[in-house]
């Protein structure tokens, strides 16, 4: 990651807590959703910090994994379950990082593998904030970063055929520092799909109608577009603003 990548990210995630807690979309006893990777770590570390100033008080917050729910444990923010009656399966507010993102909002995510739990928490979420540096916007969705489809492992072979005859090409992931595939949070296996980009530069298929055809597959538990709950963008420019979209 590039220093300005970085500074871009912390800039977004940053600017995104001060204003919702601005706004008092981020409020006290609030239930919030808090996503994976390194721009949704800046937003977890600046709640804490937003905590710790007195800003607002008593957040009961779901992590959409471990290393979400490591990072809660480090900065003092109570953790629950989705399903604790602390939470009873909704929340006020969800914020995320992205991969990409598309004029019409709709997103991939998944680079980080937590996409199951990330849909989960996003699409049960009265409100879906995403922050991103300036390199997640893009023009269409499938053909530049590769869509996370998390399987079970019986399926990793029989989802693979369906994905192909969907035109995409799965790719199992493979663990860094670890022999053999990423294992998720959930015990999944992950298949990055690319589909190759129309001569014609129009865009391979409908990202909303793709991730229902998706799921449709026998042994698939998620895939990484998000496309029902528009979210709020702050996404980090170049010159050193946030555009809020
Ligand atoms: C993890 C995700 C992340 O939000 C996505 O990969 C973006 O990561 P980063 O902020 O590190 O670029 O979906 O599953």
């Amino acid at each position: 990651m590039t220093g300005n990548r970085e500074e871009e990210k912390k800039r977004a995630a940053f600017s995104a807590i001060d204003d919702l807690i601005r706004e008092g979309r981020i409020f006290s006893g609030m239930k919030i959703g808090l996503g994976t990777g390194s721009t949704a770590m800046p937003a977890v570390q600046r709640l804490a910090e937003r905590i710790a100033d007195g800003s607002v008080s008593g957040i009961r917050a779901v992590a959409t994994s471990f290393q979400t729910s490591i990072a809660c444990e480090k900065l003092g923010i109570p953790v629950f379950s989705m399903n604790a009656k602390e939470i009873g399966g909704r929340l006020d507010l969800a914020i995320d990082g992205v991969d990409e993102i598309s004029p019409q909002k709709h997103l991939i995510k998944g680079g980080g593998a937590a996409l199951l739990r990330e849909k989960i928490i996003a699409y049960n979420a009265d409100i879906f904030v995403i922050v991103a540096d300036s390199s997640k916007a893009v023009q269409m969705l499938g053909t530049g970063f590769p869509l996370p489809v998390e399987v079970v492992p019986e399926a990793r072979v029989s989802a693979a055929a369906s994905l192909a005859a969907l035109g995409a090409k799965p790719v199992l992931r493979e663990g860094v520092r670890k022999a053999g595939p990423v294992i998720t949070d959930n015990g999944n296996l992950i298949l990055d799909c690319l589909w190759p980009a129309p001569a014609d530069g129009s865009a391979p298929f409908d990202p909303a109608e793709m991730e229902s055809r998706i799921n449709a597959i026998p042994g698939v538990a998620e895939n990484g577009f998000f496309t029902r709950n528009p979210p709020a963008v702050y996404i980090a420019a170049a010159d050193g603003s946030v555009q809020k979209r």
